[in-house]
């Protein structure tokens, strides 16, 4: 019985290890003594891959017996160049041995060279051998190898009748051990996530390669295409991710693979770094994935450092240069000042370059938006369909470029190539900006519901905790106000129900008053007219009406008209030599400048430490269109971009952490600075100036495939003149706010308002912290509609807003515990429309899903707002 075990066991192995067996159990010796031999040809020779006909066990590559210079061999394999053959040996291996050379069948003729390395080291080499030598005799220790990879390479000359033996090729196990096992052919390895993976694999050349995301081929044919990071200069003829200068003006680099390794961050998080170096350079690369488990969300970065005698001029450095298959459509946003987002367009992309980019420096969009969809496959819809989110985390210049060659598409997202040519010092590392990808392969709604979850874990601040009803005075007053008129807000904004207090631009500047948009940026003290004891006693005023107070503030610009321009007029970012080129009528000042960097500090924290202030609205009104600095030396004036960039954040760190209670919005001339580079030290921003609800209702639907919807401000203003039901429905699908007179508002205006900041305190903790999910898109249809599920399904909330006059046509909810009974009541009904028809009644999940509710609106600009409560 043991022995018919044994042999079963050991099937696989050679009549070389049978005797030994046999020895062992006929004459009772122990099994120990003898070393395990496997011929290379008992191994599965499928996997070997050849250039020419099919590797033979025992044979030459045409099948007549193995024969090298004449002599015969009785085992061995017969390939052809170009071959490979990879062995996994679990670390269990003593050597391997074998004779080689060119078969007799190959007439004397052909040229190879055969190779062995164990992972990833070179063991033994050939040498290139010719048809008229002898076979070449070779034994390599394989104590402790896991990968044994046998090579044979044409020699150099192309491969014709380059018919290889390895022949007698045996290796010696440990005993007792389990046996060895042909591999695919090349080193393949992967980023994982729960549904997703992005696989490598290593080439014959040394540089590793992708296997195309949504690709149905799991073992693809190695191109040169497909390198997984491609650089310019040696060999690589598409859009490259990597150009460097080296110091000694060598415009190529080349990347092999040098290993990979892996560390657990939590259960659900990994860190991938991929490591590789260039073979003529000092110069090395890390390409890091930090992989989220349960989101199916890989976030991705670049490291690039050298040691070469200077400085390595960078010139592009993609932070991702993931490769998709074909049929892939792309749906980006385009938009304006006051139309952000407002613009989805869907292409499919087909053989050239579509590149998305923006070259405002201070900010990452105004046009382009560095969110974006792409669907693999085919279209993707809510519920169907292969889907990745990408979204560059950078406030400055972006580039997307989505290179299709016909046989693939490669996305290229990182900082914009465009003039930001970046020298990199001698052991500096350069760390590209993180690119975010997110991947469904059930469509949209899933893909944005794990966005959001990972943007409340990690992409913005307390994204678990539910926020206050903001009221802001800039659409009531504008620059228009003093104390009194501030300090007469607090008492309505109280009574309705608001709790957090915005003071907006126009309470600064003394020689050149903030009294319109003209002066006063950079002069942060208060105001002595309007404000005549500063801001203490105005925030002082709100507390003690029971508000939080908050303040707006500008501290990346400076109006010529101001104090700070009169003493620093070198401080701005300009062009010399050129006309002053003002936007809003304003400059940048110069954040790579470290008195600049100073005096931006000095102002915030001035500014935050007043008493009682504990929310900020930090704003940006212009970007870069003069790129010139007076600090940065003549030939660095391309790395102001990035400077910038690098300085900006390091403003906004520091501000996060030493005032960590102080809520703050992210603002930008509107929403240009809608990206998770920033958002990481905000609460949440600003997406529009344009706050019309007709508006909104698509904008936020399009801002929501990438951002949860608490991290939007939706603020009611008068903006469109639309019934004040219905901008407050809108409004309080997002972060509620407002943005009113409340003292110029009806009565009934007022109730309705009221009503709505009742409502939404009832559900914020579900929109805040719940799974959105998206019903029936406003771009098509003629309504707009979306509900939350808290995170338990025990409650739910419905959001349906009528664009134009309709039917009244259920509206099903999804998410919903199907075994659950949830109540129906309408929230903040408006004023003079008849209640909901299913008002009170209680339903089963299931029952909702399939059945839907009618709502109570029909008529344009109507809103029903619906909670679905236990
Ligand atoms: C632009 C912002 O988008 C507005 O909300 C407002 O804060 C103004 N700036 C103030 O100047």
């Amino acid at each position: 019985m043991n022995f018919l075990i044994s042999l079963s066991i050991m099937r696989k192995r050679s009549f070389v290890s049978m005797v030994a067996i046999l020895g062992a159990v006929v004459f009772g010796l122990p099994t120990a003594i003898f070393a395990d031999t496997v011929w290379l040809s008992s191994l599965d020779l499928k996997l070997m891959t050849t250039g020419w006909g099919e590797a033979q066990a025992d044979r030459e590559i045409s099948g007549s017996p193995l024969q090298i210079n004449g002599t015969k061999f009785a085992h061995g394999i017969g390939t052809h160049a170009a071959s490979r053959m990879r062995v996994d040996l679990g670390g269990n291996a003593k050597s391997f041995h074998a004779r080689v050379g060119l078969d007799d069948s190959a007439h004397a003729k052909g040229s190879v060279e055969f190779i062995v390395i164990g992972d990833g080291k070179t063991l033994w080499k050939s040498g290139v051998m010719t048809g008229s030598q002898p076979a070449k005799n070779f034994s390599v220790d394989l104590s402790g190898v896991h990968a044994l990879s046998l090579i044979v390479t044409d020699g150099d000359d192309g491969s014709s009748d380059d018919h290889a033996d390895w022949a007698d090729a045996a290796i010696e196990m440990k005993d007792g051990v389990s046996a060895p096992v042909a591999l695919t052919p090349y080193e393949i390895f992967g980023i994982k996530t729960k549904g997703f993976q992005v696989n490598f694999q290593v080439g014959d050349d040394g540089r590793l390669y992708q296997l195309p995301v949504g690709g149905r081929d799991l073992n693809p044919k190695l191109r040169r295409d497909d390198e997984m990071y491609p650089q310019a200069g040696d060999g690589y003829v598409w859009e490259p991710a990597l150009e460097m200068i080296h110091a000694d003006g060598n415009t190529s680099t080349a990347l092999l693979y040098d290993g990979v390794t892996r560390t657990n961050e939590s259960a659900d998080r990994e860190l991938t770094r991929i490591r590789f170096h260039d073979p003529a350079y000092p110069c090395e690369v890390s390409v890091c994935f930090r992989a989220h488990r349960d989101e199916d969300l890989i976030e991705q970065w670049v490291e690039i450092r050298h040691q070469e005698s200077g400085a390595v001029m960078l010139k592009r450095m993609a932070s991702t240069s993931l490769l998709l298959t074909t049929n892939v459509y792309l749906t980006h946003f385009f938009g304006d000042w006051a139309s952000e987002m407002l613009s989805p367009i869907t292409e499919q992309l087909l053989p050239g370059t579509k590149v998305l980019d923006s070259k405002l420096g201070v900010r990452a969009t105004q046009f382009s938006n560095p969110s974006f969809l792409l669907s693999l496959n085919g279209k993707s819809t809510e519920t169907n369909g292969e889907v990745l989110a990408g979204s560059l985390a950078w406030s400055g210049s972006f580039q997307c470029a989505f290179d299709d060659n016909g046989r693939g598409v490669r996305a290229l997202c990182g900082i914009n190539p465009f003039d930001s040519d970046y020298r990199l010092k001698p052991r500096e590392t350069f760390t590209t900006p993180t690119m975010i990808w997110v991947w469904s392969g059930h469509g949209l709604g899933d893909l944005s519901r794990k966005f959001h979850r990972w943007a409340r874990d990690f992409g913005m601040r307390d994204g678990h905790k539910t926020r206050t009803v903001l009221l802001n005075n800039w659409e009531a007053t504008g620059f228009d106000f003093d104390f009194n008129r501030i300090a007469g807000l607090f008492a309505p904004a109280k009574e309705i129900g608001t709790e957090l207090f915005l003071l907006d631009d126009g309470w600064f500047g003394n020689k050149y008053p903030r009294v319109n948009d003209h002066a006063g940026l950079g002069d942060w003290q208060p105001n002595k007219k309007r404000l005549p004891d500063g801001l203490a006693p105005l925030a002082a005023a709100a507390v003690k009406e029971g508000l939080q107070f908050g303040i707006w503030m500008e501290p990346e610009m400076v109006n010529p008209k101001s104090e700070l321009f009169e003493k620093h007029p070198d401080w701005v970012i300009r062009q010399p030599k050129r006309e002053l080129e003002l936007q809003r009528n304003q400059l940048v000042l110069d954040l790579t400048r470290p008195a600049v960097q100073d005096f931006e500090w000095k102002t915030i924290q001035e500014i935050l430490s007043v008493p009682n202030i504990s929310y900020a609205k930090w704003d940006c009104n212009r970007y870069l269109t003069q790129p010139g600095s007076s600090y940065l030396a003549p030939d660095r004036q391309s790395e102001l971009w990035i400077d910038y960039t690098h300085a900006l954040y390091a403003l906004m760190e520091k501000t996060a952490k030493t005032f960590p209670n102080t809520e703050l919005m992210l603002c930008s001339g509107g929403g240009g600075r809608a990206d998770y580079g920033a958002l990481k030290y905000f609460q949440e921003f600003w997406p529009s100036d344009n706050t019309d609800p007709v508006s909104r209702v698509p904008m936020q639907w399009d801002y929501s495939y990438f951002f949860p919807p608490t991290a939007l401000a939706g603020h009611v203003t008068h903006w469109g003149n639309r019934p004040m039901h219905f901008a407050c429905s809108v409004a309080m699908s997002a972060r509620f706010g407002m943005d009113l007179d409340l003292n110029k508002l009806s009565a009934e205006d007022k109730a309705v308002c009221a009503g709505a900041i009742r409502a939404y305190k009832e559900i914020r903790d579900i929109t805040s912290l719940g799974d959105l999910y998206r019903l029936e898109d406003p771009h098509q249809n003629i309504r707009g509609a979306l509900n939350f599920v808290s995170p338990d399904q025990s409650r739910a909330v419905v959001f349906v807003f009528q664009l134009q006059d309709g039917q009244n046509v259920a509206v099903r909810p999804q998410g919903l515990d199907p075994a659950k009974r949830y109540k129906i009541t309408e929230l903040n009904p408006a004023p003079h429309r008849a209640a909901l028809g299913t008002e009170g009644k209680t339903f089963t999940g299931e029952e909702l899903m399939r059945d839907g509710i009618l709502p109570s609106c029909t008529k344009s600009l109507e809103a029903c707002v619906i909670e679905l409560g236990s």
